[in-house]
């Protein structure tokens, strides 16, 4: 099983993507924090509490940039709550962040382990821009880099962008020409990942954790029979785990950044027209197979965490 290191602005579906590495004891070379759900402050003191809480051991958390690298803040704090995990209350961490930058961290653990460590991005891609800008070879040092974000069909912020991206669009076009491909786990599978209420009643029932999984998930959507809040974050962590469960199609990807209305649209093509790929997008996602395998990492980690 391939190290991870996550990059992340917990925020209810990166919580709930944490609890699956917790569940599947992927090993993890580092939990990096940048602002997006909510401000960094609380990204990360919701990183340190989950590190604790899901029993992750003492992967480092180190903290990264607070906002984007142009545009001024956005949150998505009317989503996850002004705490960034709606009204879960948990345990205050009792362990302190790592000192240090997320970005240097990002640099010097890769560089360390060179074609060892996949890199996971899913929240805004200020630290992995700033890395790449940083040093250059970490685009070479990774074994593969997958993000949550963008999307081919449709934004779910706005019309035409996705959160993570919108966020910080510049960032995300430096990341996008960086010279890796990037596995780009966008809305278009991501929002077929839904929590509905079977999905919900699977996790009750789970010991502490369901104190942690249920309110979120109820916090994050209005759960039906049929519908209800999708786990982004889980869904691109969940393709490290279990690269069958997602289909990849090699695109060439470019982002907004003039647009008035279109800033942080990922420009997907598909007909690559000439161009190499620089990204290889999601285009499906076996539903079933997702929720196996979070459902069976829940169940294990309910069981040892009591
Ligand atoms: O658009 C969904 C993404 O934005 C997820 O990563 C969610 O946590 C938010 O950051
Ligand atoms: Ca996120």
């Amino acid at each position: 099983m391939t190290k991870v290191l996550i990059d992340c602005d917990p925020g209810i579906d990166d919580a709930l993507a944490l609890a699956l590495a917790a569940g599947t004891s992927l090993p993890l070379a580092g939990i990096t924090t940048v602002g997006g759900n909510v401000g960094l402050g609380l990204t990360t003191a919701n990183a340190l509490a989950l590190r604790e809480f899901l029993d992750l051991g003492d992967v480092p958390v180190v903290a990264g940039c607070s906002g984007a690298i142009i545009r001024g803040p956005i949150d998505a704090a009317e989503v996850h709550g002004t705490s960034g995990i709606g009204d879960v209350v948990l345990p205050p961490a009792t362990r302190p962040v790592h000192e240090g930058h997320a970005v240097d961290f990002i640099i010097e653990t890769l560089k360390a382990s060179p074609g060892e460590i996949t890199l996971v991005a899913t929240g805004p891609l200020t630290n992995i821009a700033l890395a790449v800008r940083r040093e250059p070879r970490v685009a070479e040092w990774v074994r593969d880099f997958v993000i949550m974000g963008g999307s081919y069909t449709r934004g779910n912020t706005n019309p035409a962008a996705e959160f993570n991206i919108l966020t910080d669009p510049e960032a995300a076009a430096i990341v996008f020409g960086a010279g890796w491909t990037v596995t780009m786990v966008g809305l278009d599978v991501t929002l077929q990942a839904l929590v509905t209420a079977p999905i919900l009643d699977e996790m009750r029932g789970l010991g502490r954790l369901s104190e942690l999984l249920v309110p979120a998930c109820q916090y994050y959507g209005v759960v039906t029979a049929d519908g209800g809040p999708a786990l982004h974050d889980a869904v691109a962590l969940a393709h490290v785990l279990d690269p069958s469960l997602l289909t990849l199609t090699p695109a060439a990807v470019d982002v907004e950044t003039a647009g008035v209305h279109t800033a942080g649209m990922t420009v997907v093509d598909f007909r690559l027209r000439g161009r190499s790929p620089n990204a290889l997008v999601a285009t499906g996602v076996d539903v079933a197979g997702f929720w196996k395998l979070m459902l069976g990492a829940y169940r294990r980690l309910g069981e040892r965490l009591g």
